[in-house]
């Protein structure tokens, strides 16, 4: 059924496309360096593009309702989500994903007291956009597509993508900080992203990374690979996200190849810049063209200072 060798042209396409974007990007000299100026609210606040995914993807998969229905005054009038659905979720994974989703409520709040905030960007979180991102990541045309909302795995599987990216996110922010109450609202939040990664991780570790994930012949390790070793290529700054199973040079010590919690020699946890962060979130490599889950870009001023850079 769904493999390699139903590799479509589409597919092909949509790889040289890829591939195209990504080496095509035209980036600020400071790449991956320290690369925005930015204020403690910008940063902050730069988050909430994030917490806003978050917070929609797992209502809408836990609840089958988003913000909207919830908090209504959070999106401070952005337009609703598109694509989201509820999920056909065993109990525990519910009770799981709601609890993460009233979680992301929490953080946006706390987000917006301390920093004002700003309106929800458009977010995609259909079906597609996630199948397309697996596509792309694995190199190959899955058929029947990935569909997050089918079943536990593939919504904890489509889950993978996102909050890893918080976690990194929230760790490259810290340093820059000036302020105290900063520097401890990041660092409270970071400690709930962590969590919630740790928690997707190690419940795709159970299934056996080398277990296969139905009607697919790929394993649990040969998605999450994949989807780590994508972001790396998006972001364009080496290896800072690793999948659940490693080389022995990248495990703790040297001396695994489990990776249930990707993190560097030392293991500590990769950080990462906004510009990292955007070129992975819109899926196409560069900060400055968005796509994916941001059909229309991200919101803030980090975000929108390098939209408003296109050319
Ligand atoms: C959402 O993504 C899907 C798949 O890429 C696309 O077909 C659809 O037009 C997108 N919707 C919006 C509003 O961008
Ligand atoms: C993607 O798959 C095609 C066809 O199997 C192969 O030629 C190409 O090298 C692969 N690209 C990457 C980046 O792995
Ligand atoms: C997965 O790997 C373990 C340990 O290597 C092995 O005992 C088990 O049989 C494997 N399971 C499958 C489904 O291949
Ligand atoms: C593990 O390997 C990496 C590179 O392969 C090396 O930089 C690191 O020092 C090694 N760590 C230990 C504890 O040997």
């Amino acid at each position: 059924m769904g493999s390699r060798s139903c590799f479509s042209a589409f597919g092909l396409l949509l790889i040289a496309f890829q591939f195209i974007t990504v080496m095509g990007a035209n980036l600020p000299s400071n790449k991956c360096g320290p690369n925005v100026a930015a204020t403690d609210r910008d940063l902050i606040n730069f988050a909430l593009n994030l917490e806003f995914l978050e917070a929609e993807f797992y209502l809408f998969g836990a609840l089958g309702k988003g913000l909207d229905n919830i908090e209504p005054s959070f999106a401070q009038g952005g337009p609703p989500p598109v694509g989201g659905q509820v999920a056909n979720l065993d109990p525990k994974t519910r009770r799981i994903i709601e609890e993460f989703a009233y979680q992301e409520i929490g953080h946006i709040r706390a987000i917006v007291k301390a920093e004002g905030g700003f309106q929800r960007p458009l977010l995609n979180i259909s079906k597609e956009v996630f199948a397309t991102i697996v596509n792309q990541a694995m190199n190959t045309t899955l058929s029947p597509p990935l569909n997050p909302y089918a079943n536990s795995v593939n919504y904890i599987l489509a889950s993978y993508i996102i909050p890893y990216v918080g976690l990194v996110g929230y760790v490259g922010t810290i340093p820059n900080l000036v302020r105290r109450d900063s520097r401890a609202l990041v660092a409270s939040l970071l400690g709930v992203e962590g969590g919630q990664d740790a928690v997707f991780r190690t419940l795709l570790y159970e299934r056996a990374p080398n277990e296969t994930v139905h009607p697919y012949r790929f394993t649990v390790a040969e998605f999450t690979n994949p989807i780590s070793e994508f972001r790396n290529r998006l972001a364009m700054c080496g290896l800072k996200d690793e999948g659940l199973m490693v080389p022995l040079q990248l495990g703790a010590e040297n001396r695994t190849t489990s990776s249930i919690l990707s993190a560097d020699a030392n293991s500590l946890s990769y950080s990462r810049t906004p510009l990292e962060i955007l070129r992975t979130i819109y899926g196409t490599g560069d900060e400055s063209k968005p796509g994916g889950f941001y059909p229309n870009g991200g919101n803030g001023r980090i975000a929108k200072s390098f939209l408003s850079r296109r050319h």
